[in-house]
């Protein structure tokens, strides 16, 4: 018989009960150490005092009023997002495929506006991922996310990921835009390289496109910057994000230029949750903690010392470890084989990793993970290749 819950996943036979900081705890009190933290979600950790109050002080006053009224906290959460962005304007979401399909709308209603209904094709990268509605597995075009699921949605032409001539080269007068995720980060832990956002930023004002990034995973922080597009020295024109902007709490956000977004008018687009007062009392309270003095430099420190400690653990096994890559606090062991195997013996360490693309294991911690804790992280890593070279002889 059906699982009652539909298994469209392959779900680790553990439940936790209790979270904190980098520590989620069985019911039985066993610990494990949560490098994954929500796939990039838990910015500030588990059970954070700060989001729990900013929640439960909005929760006892109201949960919802539908965005017919001006929402509690909507504004002030956009100004925040204007303020340290390229956007001049927000539309709230409830998770970050969401965001991404409002970005998506921006940009075809965008030509659609200026008499250019044709150019509704998008370009985006192999090894994308965006999310899961059909237009999202309609970018991705993969058998594993689209088989069975037709028909797909038209618009979507992928260019193998940073090959800036590749690029150049699938522009045509159809096209609006090109879109890529910053860091890739399902596809492989895989960064833009800085060249390749300069030149994507220089295409689209040479052909009059918009730039969209997809910075749901790698946005808020994690590679020691706000934005990772700030390290390259560009803006987009479209950039959607989620995950770390609600720190647990659902939430995503599309930002968009007063250019890019001049055709979003009134009826075009909308939700009923969308943007609702306890997603904005959290992200307010996200924002006010990512903007302080620290912070960053934090991300900055622990993520070097991650960086440093993990390459010395590809020293140590380099039949198992082949890369350590990625940006920030979101780091990828790349191996020599598919990530299964390891990512079953961290499990059995006690250690929360999750995999990315066929070969790379995947840590995302919260943003305020401390060395002690990175120093654990290698410690159970270093345990798992043990065993998992035991295992292979
Ligand atoms: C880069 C990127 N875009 C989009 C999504 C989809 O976000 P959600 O699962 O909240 O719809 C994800 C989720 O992993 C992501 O990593």
């Amino acid at each position: 018989m059906i699982n009652s819950v539909l298994p469209v996943y392959k779900r680790a036979d553990i439940q936790f009960v209790r979270g904190e900081g980098c520590n989620l705890f069985t019911a039985d009190g066993t610990r494990y150490l949560d490098f994954v933290a929500g796939i990039a979600v838990c910015a500030f950790g588990h059970a954070n005092p700060r989001l729990i109050k900013a929640l439960t002080e909005q929760a006892n006053k109201v949960w919802i009023v539908s965005n017919m009224f001006v929402v509690p906290g909507q504004q002030r959460v956009a100004e925040k997002l204007k303020q340290v962005s390229f956007a001049d304007t927000v539309f709230f979401t409830n998770s970050g495929v969401e965001a991404w399909e409002c970005g998506v709308k921006i940009i075809r209603r965008h030509f659609w506006g200026k008499g250019q209904p044709e150019r509704n094709r998008i370009i985006v990268a192999q090894g994308l991922f965006h999310g899961r509605t059909i237009a999202a597995i309609s970018a991705a075009k993969t058998p594993k996310m689209c088989d069975g699921f037709g028909p797909l949605v038209d618009g979507f032409d992928q260019v193998p990921f940073n090959d800036i001539e590749a690029l150049e080269k699938a522009i045509t007068p159809q096209t609006g835009a090109i879109h890529f995720e910053t860091v890739q980060g399902e596809g492989g832990i895989t960064p833009a390289t800085t060249a390749y956002l300069k030149a994507a930023r220089a295409l689209c004002d040479k052909h009059g496109l918009l730039l969209f990034l997809d910075e749901i995973q790698c946005g808020m922080g994690r590679t020691g910057t706000l934005w990772a597009y700030e390290q390259a020295g560009v803006k987009p024109d479209v950039m959607c994000i989620a995950k770390s902007l609600g720190g647990g709490f659902p939430v995503g956000a599309c930002l968009a230029t007063e250019a890019a977004a001049a055709e979003m008018t009134v009826g075009s687009h909308g939700t009923t949750y969308g943007g609702n007062p306890l997603a904005m009392a959290v992200a307010e309270e996200v924002l006010n903690m990512i903007t302080e003095p620290g912070v960053l430099a934090h991300v900055n420190t622990v993520s070097a010392y991650a960086d440093f400690k993990f390459r010395q653990l590809m020293q140590e096994f380099p039949t198992l470890i082949k890369d350590v890559r990625g940006k920030g606090l979101m780091l990828g062991l790349q191996l020599t084989e598919e990530y299964a195997d390891m990512h079953r013996l961290l499990l059995k360490h006690k250690l929360i990793g999750a995999g990315a693309g066929k070969d790379v294991l995947r840590f995302v911690p919260p943003l305020t993970v401390r060395e002690a804790e990175i120093d654990e992280a290698v410690e159970k890593t270093r345990a798992a290749c043990q065993e998992r070279l035991h295992e292979r002889h």
